[in-house]
C-alpha cells in the first residue's frame, strides 16, 4: 500500500541510458533519503528524447521502483534537463529602482533578472535558467545581494541557459504521460553542484563535469557563482562504440571490456597483457591486447577532455581553477580517469562525492548513477520555491492546465 507524504521531494534524472529517481525530505537542517528508483532507458539519444513511448515506460518503471522501495506515492518531481541542445550565454539586465527613497526591494531584483532574460533567441529556443552572477548599483560593481541597499539604477549580470523548445516539450510530455506533474525543470549540473560541490570549492573556482553516456555536461563556478556551462555531444557510449569498431566485437562485449578491463592510460598497461574474448562471450573468439583497448579509450578521453579544456579557454580559466575538476556521471567509473584528467586539464581532479551529510537510505548517495537524482532533491529543497522564473511563457502553451497554473505564479 503506497501512501502520500506531505513533504516528499522527488528528483528525476532522465538520462541517455537510464532513468534514476530519488525521494527525500528535509527536517531540522538534515536531508533524509527515503528511496531510489532505477530503470534502463532506450528512448533518448545524446540526452534528447527520440522515442516517447520508450521514455515514458522507463520513467514509469523507475517511479514504480521508487514507490515500491519507499512505500510513498509520487505525484510530482523536480526533473533534470540535459542534452546537446543546451546552450549558455551571459546577459545583462538593467532597471530603475522603483521606491522613491531608492531602497532596492526584492521586486526590483526580480525585474532586473527578468530584464536579463531578454536575450535575442531564435524562434525554436527558450530560456531554462537565468542565474544572477553579480549586481551593479549605480556603476558600483561586485554586489552579491542588493536587497536593502540604495541606488537609482540596478544592473544584473546573469548566466543564461537556453534550450531547444522541441526537446523540452518532448521531455515534459514524457514526464506527464508517466502520470506525474513537474515541479520545476533544472539543468543537470546545477542540481549536481548542490550535492557534489562545497561552498569553498565554488568560491575558489571549480569545474563540475558530468561524464554521461551520450553527453558530457559541465558547470564552472567561481566566487560562488555559476560563470559558464556547456553540454558536449560526447559521452562514455562513444568509447563503447570505438571499442566495438576497433576490436570488431558486439556492443555488449565492448561495454563489458570497457567496464571490466578498460584503462585510460595505455602506458600503465603491460605490453603482453591480453584477454580471451571467448571467456567474456561464448560467441566471440580470439585474443585482444589490453594495451590496445586502453589506446582506443585514451584517444576518445583525450578528445573529450581537450574539448573541455577548450571550454575553459573560452572563459580564460584554462588551468586556472584552484579547486580543480570534480567528475561524476557513471562514465567517471572508468579506471585511471582521474590521473588522465589531471594531466590534460592541468588541474587537480577528483571523483565527486557528496559534500553534505544525509540520513535515511544513504547507501546510494555516493554512486554517480544516482548523483543527479539526489542533486535534484537538494535543488528542490533549496531552490525549488525561489521566485525566479525558470521556464519561459512560450513553453507553457502545450502544458496541461494544472501545470500552467503552477508556472503562471512565476510569470510576469
Ligand atoms: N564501471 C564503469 N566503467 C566505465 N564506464 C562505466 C562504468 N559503469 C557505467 N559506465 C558507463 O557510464 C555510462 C552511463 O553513464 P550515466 O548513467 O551517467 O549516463 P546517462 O545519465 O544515462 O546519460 P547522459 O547523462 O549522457 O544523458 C555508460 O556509457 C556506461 O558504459
Ligand atoms: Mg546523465
Amino acid at each position: 500500500m503506497v501512501k502520500r507524504f506531505k513533504n516528499l521531494v522527488v528528483g528525476l534524472d532522465i538520462g541517455s541510458t537510464k532513468v534514476a529517481c530519488c525521494l527525500g525530505t528535509h527536517e531540522e537542517g538534515m536531508t533524509e533519503i527515503l528511496g531510489y528508483g532505477f530503470a534502463p532507458c532506450f528512448g533518448l539519444r545524446r540526452g534528447i528524447v527520440v522515442d516517447i513511448e520508450e521514455t515514458v515506460s522507463a520513467i514509469s518503471a523507475a517511479l514504480e521502483d521508487a514507490e515500491r522501495m519507499s512505500g510513498f506515492l509520487i505525484d510530482n518531481a523536480f526533473v533534470g534537463v540535459g542534452g546537446a541542445h543546451i546552450t549558455s550565454e551571459n546577459s545583462k539586465g538593467v532597471v530603475a529602482v522603483s521606491k522613491a527613497d531608492g531602497e532596492i526591494s526584492e521586486e526590483d531584483v526580480k525585474r532586473a533578472v527578468e530584464a536579463a532574460r531578454t536575450v535575442s533567441l531564435p524562434p525554436n529556443r527558450e530560456i531554462l535558467h537565468v542565474v544572477p552572477k553579480t549586481f551593479i548599483i549605480d556603476g558600483q560593481e561586485g554586489i552579491k545581494d542588493p536587497i536593502g541597499m540604495s541606488g537609482v539604477r540596478l544592473e544584473v549580470e546573469a548566466h543564461v541557459i537556453g534550450v531547444a523548445t522541441g526537446a523540452i516539450k518532448n521531455l515534459t510530455k514524457c514526464v506527464y504521460q508517466s502520470g506525474i506533474t513537474i515541479n520545476e525543470l533544472c539543468f543537470g549540473p546545477l542540481a549536481l553542484s548542490k550535492l557534489l560541490l562545497s561552498r569553498k570549492q565554488k568560491e575558489l573556482g571549480v569545474i563540475l563535469i558530468d561524464f554521461g553516456a551520450g553527453t558530457t555536461s559541465m558547470a564552472v563556478f567561481e566566487e560562488g557563482d555559476l560563470i559558464h556551462s556547456a553540454v558536449l555531444p560526447i559521452g562514455s557510449a562513444h568509447i563503447t562504440n570505438d571499442v566495438a569498431i576497433g576490436l570488431r566485437t558486439s556492443l555488449d562485449v565492448a561495454e563489458k571490456l570497457k567496464k571490466e578491463h578498460g584503462y585510460c592510460d595505455p602506458s600503465q598497461v603491460a605490453e603482453k597483457e591480453s584477454l580471451d574474448l571467448s571467456k567474456i562471450d561464448k560467441n566471440e573468439e580470439g585474443e585482444v591486447s589490453k594495451k590496445y583497448i586502453a589506446e582506443i579509450i585514451e584517444a576518445r578521453i583525450s578528445e573529450l577532455f581537450q574539448l573541455i579544456k577548450e571550454e575553459l579557454r573560452k572563459i580564460d580559466r584554462d588551468g586556472m581553477l584552484p579547486a580543480g575538476a570534480v567528475i561524476t556521471g557513471a562514465g567517471s567509473k572508468l579506471h585511471g580517469l582521474v590521473d588522465v584528467v589531471k594531466e590534460i586539464l592541468k588541474l587537480p581532479a577528483q571523483i565527486g562525492l557528496p559534500a553534505i551529510e544525509f540520513s535515511g537510505m544513504v547507501d546510494k548517495v555516493d554512486d554517480p548513477v544516482y548523483a543527479q537524482a539526489v542533486g535534484l532533491v537538494l535543488w528542490g529543497i533549496e531552490e525549488g520555491k525561489s521566485g525566479y522564473p525558470k521556464i519561459s511563457v512560450s513553453s507553457i502553451g502545450s502544458l496541461p492546465k494544472k501545470i500552467k497554473e503552477f508556472f503562471k505564479q512565476y510569470l510576469p
